[in-house]
């Protein structure tokens, strides 16, 4: 949520700027801004724009900036404040030599402002941002990086910064609590940045700064501080995403590109972790007789990350015979979830930056559980507070709707309960090895669907005029409808209803009428029956009905308006399979509707704030 660059350097800092800011757009898109320091005058120069980051390349175009090889920028997601171009980052101070860049929420914000209003200073705008530029000012005699270092220690709440000062046109300064921020390493010049595909053409050799650090960048020197002052030893890192994994290789959308990798994501991921008879997890951070000791586990995650641990749930409970409970992040850290030192949490997260994820994840191991993270940013915050992490490795997630690393995520909740499932003997290894051979085709079925997608796209486009969307699942695909709903809400704005099919005469069948769509989750299953029985119910009523069956099904025609075939697998497993017709449902509908697939209205990627 919201996105920060900084460069200093040998070069016009510019164009790396906006390229950078442009890769992390995903992160937030209302407004953006930067400032650069124009050395011959000297004078601090910033411009801002609402809207997307194009407007503010637009404006620079009529209103160029002077040469610089120092400067911040910002890319917005609306907090506090309206997205106009007064709430854009960079902010500034009351003699305008002190400017900005900020993701998170400065909570004590307001009684900052009170304080710093009584001493005189004057704001602009309406963010918890302007604070934070005007209390630099309020400590600065001379040393920028002393101002700040008394600055962020008045501060709370969660903040990434970048900082710079007109009369220190030298050096960077950045400070971290709670959002993420790093440091790239390059030849006579330095980045700061949100993330690391935004600086991924420039350098792979990174630094992950830790909370409570704060930084004092130069071209050819990084220096690190605990918010005390007192200098900390850091780790450079080499990241080994490649350049290309940031791009849309010639797919119209991100999300396309997403949707299309799953087969390879899923093909690597079992070539890894499926040995001939057991489950390979290796950072799993739990012994085999730990795993054994456990005897309840709780799922925490947040939005699409939350119903692949719905899934997990019906797995990890009919393999391994360990009850699991499952909260949204949010609701998990405001009550008392019942943890002892048995109890394994189980936090999933695609970016591990999701600030209510890392705030459960806090409360229960204060309570002494045991944290084992399903993430799939390498080094994200999550990774680096748990027991144990089990990365997706599906590599970056560019499109705000997640795709692939749902069912990424869903794959590693596979292996994890075939691991459960075999250390509490509730599973034989002989049912195991048939579910890990069964896992092994998944990629080549989607590989399969994927190939019949003007099918898909065909159906998507007949059917989206509709105004709303029903979605319906049983059991194991419960998850797959709420997921599916999920998906076309985000991305086409259609209001879009995931519930349980047996649910569906408590309330969601007086919406149906031949103006609702119904989307029913029909793949062979013991409670397929059922499910014939619910769609007759909605075609009494006039409701459309586009069913999800298992090829070979011949009476589904008879019953649906239009069927999209899956592939024949494991029963278990038709969550994975029923994922990418839902991801295609959606993205063909939203295209239809000419939605913005990739950043739709109002979201954010990576939601580092409450
Ligand atoms: C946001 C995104 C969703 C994502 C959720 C959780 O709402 O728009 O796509 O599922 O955050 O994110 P996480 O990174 O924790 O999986």
């Amino acid at each position: 949520m919201c996105g920060i660059v900084g460069y200093i350097g040998e070069k016009q800092a510019y164009p790396i700027l906006i390229d950078a800011l442009k890769r992390l757009e995903y992160r937030g898109y209302d407004s953006s801004g930067v400032s650069i320091i124009d050395q011959q005058k000297p004078e601090m120069v910033i411009r801002k724009s609402q809207g997307k980051i194009i407007h503010l390349e637009e404006l620079i175009k009529s209103h160029p900036l002077p040469p610089s090889t120092i400067g911040i920028c910002h890319t917005r997601w609306a907090t506090h404040g309206m997205p106009n171009n007064v709430n854009a980052h960079p902010h500034k101070d009351c003699s305008g030599k002190i400017v900005v860049v900020h993701n998170g929420i400065i909570e004590n914000y307001e009684e900052l402002k009170n304080a710093l209003l009584k001493k005189g200073h004057t704001f602009l705008s309406q963010t918890d941002t302007e604070v934070v530029a005007h209390l630099v000012e309020e400590h600065y005699q001379g040393d920028i990086f002393k101002a700040v270092q008394k600055t962020v220690k008045q501060l709370k709440g969660a903040f990434a910064l970048g900082i710079l000062c007109l009369d220190d046109p030298k050096t960077l300064i950045a400070a971290r609590v709670g959002s993420p921020l790093i440091i790239g390493i390059g030849k006579n010049e330095n980045f700061i940045a949100s993330d690391v595909p935004a600086i991924l053409q420039h350098t792979k050799k990174v630094i992950y700064l830790k909370e409570g650090e704060l930084a004092k960048i130069q071209k050819d020197k990084v220096q690190i501080f605990d918010f005390n002052g007192k200098a900390v030893s850091f780790k450079v890192d080499k990241v080994t995403l490649k350049v290309d994994t940031v791009q849309k290789q010639g797919y119209p959308h991100f999300m396309l590109k997403e949707i299309h990798e799953q087969p390879h994501v899923l093909t690597q991921m079992f070539r890894h972790c499926l040995k001939p008879k057991a489950v390979s997890l290796d950072e799993i951070g739990l012994s085999d007789k730990q795993l054994k000791d456990m005897t309840q586990i709780f799922i925490v995650a947040c939005g699409t990350a939350y119903h692949a641990g719905m899934v997990g749930k019906y797995l990890i409970e009919l393999l391994a015979g360990i009850p699991v409970a499952i909260d949204v992040s949010s609701e998990f850290r405001y009550r008392t979830p019942i943890i002892g030192k048995k109890t394994l949490v189980l936090a999933i997260s695609q970016s591990g930056e999701t600030a209510d994820t890392l705030a459960a994840i806090k409360e229960a191991k204060a309570k002494g559980a045991k944290i084992v993270s399903i993430c799939n940013v390498v080094g994200s915050s999550l990774a680096r507070i748990s027991d144990g992490v089990l990365y997706t490795h599906a590599g970056p997630e560019i499109g705000v709707a997640s795709t692939k690393a749902y069912t990424a995520q869903l794959g590693v909740l596979y292996l994890l309960a075939i691991k459960l499932g075999l250390a509490h003997k509730t599973l034989s290894p002989k049912n195991a090895s048939l579910l890990m051979k069964d896992l092994k085709q998944i990629p080549s079925l989607y590989a399969r669907i994927l190939k019949d997608k003007h099918t898909i796209e065909r159906i998507a486009e007949q059917n989206a005029h509709f105004g709303c969307f029903l979605f319906l699942g049983r059991n194991i695909n419960y998850p797959s409808a709420l997921e599916g709903a999920l998906k076309l809400k985000e991305i086409s704005y259609i209001p879009a209803e995931g519930y349980a099919a047996g649910e569906m005469k408590h309330g969601p069948i007086a919406l149906i009428d031949e103006y609702r769509a119904v989307i029913c989750l029909a793949p062979e299953s013991d409670l397929y029956e059922k499910m014939i029985s619910n769609i007759q119910e909605i075609r009494s009523r006039k409701g459309k009905v586009i069913a999800l069956a298992t090829e070979g099904d011949a009476i589904i025609h008879a019953h649906a308006d239009h069927v999209i075939y899956v592939p024949k697998t494991n029963k278990l497993l038709t969550p994975l399979l029923m994922a990418l017709p839902l991801q295609m449902i959606a993205y063909y509908i939203a295209v239809k509707r000419g939605c913005d697939v990739d950043q739709p209205r109002n979201l954010a990627k990576s939601v580092t704030v409450e």
